[in-house]
């Protein structure tokens, strides 16, 4: 296996000349930075594409001696994440579940100390309603694009309001906008 960052960088070009919509190379960082000073060991991620996020994640949570679950219903980019997940080592801590988030969430019954959103953005409201208690409290929620595609999530903008869940919107760069929820 080369340069696992080098890997990377291959992979971000290769889906960016094929537009694939993942998390930039700065988001990316983000994400591995708070997994590592959090020292995060059970992340779930709902929407992984073609695993860019995922391998990301699965960099920090390795030195954690941790594990991911990670949640798509696209088949295609399961198939081709499974192969590269064993190229680099990664299967051994990356579990994933192949379906509609909706359905999987209900029966996850673990609690985690990471969550990652970054699933189809007009059902955030639903995602986050079934995730929310399975986040452990002091701990990490992150939904990604929360400005780009504002116009599709007003009514999980307006759930947070109501419910008085107070949240962070971070200019990560300027394509990618997160919201960071600490839980009390
Ligand atoms: C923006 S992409 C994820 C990008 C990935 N996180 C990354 O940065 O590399 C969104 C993914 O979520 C998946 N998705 C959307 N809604 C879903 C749902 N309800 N259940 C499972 N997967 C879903 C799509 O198939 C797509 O692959």
């Amino acid at each position: 296996m080369q340069n696992i960052y080098q890997f990377l960088k291959e992979l971000k070009a290769y889906w960016v000349a094929n537009d694939i919509p993942n998390v930039t190379e700065t988001n990316a960082k983000f994400l591995r930075d708070l997994v590592k000073i959090k020292w995060a060991k059970n992340l779930l991620e709902l929407g992984m594409a073609n695993w860019y996020s995922t391998i990301n994640f699965a960099i920090e949570i390795a030195k954690n001696w941790g594990k991911i679950t990670t949640i798509e219903f696209s088949p295609d980019s399961i198939a081709k994440a499974k192969a590269n997940f064993e190229a680099t080592w990664f299967d051994k801590i990356i579990d994933i579940r192949c379906g509609n988030a909706l359905d999987i969430l209900p029966i996850l019954e673990e609690k985690y100390d990471f969550i990652f959103i970054d699933a189809m953005k007009k059902r955030y409201k639903d995602f986050f309603i079934l995730t929310w208690d399975k986040l452990e409290s002091g701990w990490i929620m992150i939904l990604d694009d929360v400005i780009k595609f504002k116009h599709k999530m007003e009514s999980f903008y307006e759930y947070l309001e109501e419910t008085w869940i107070r949240y962070n919107i971070l200019p990560i760069d300027e394509d990618d906008w997160v919201i960071m929820i600490v839980k009390d």
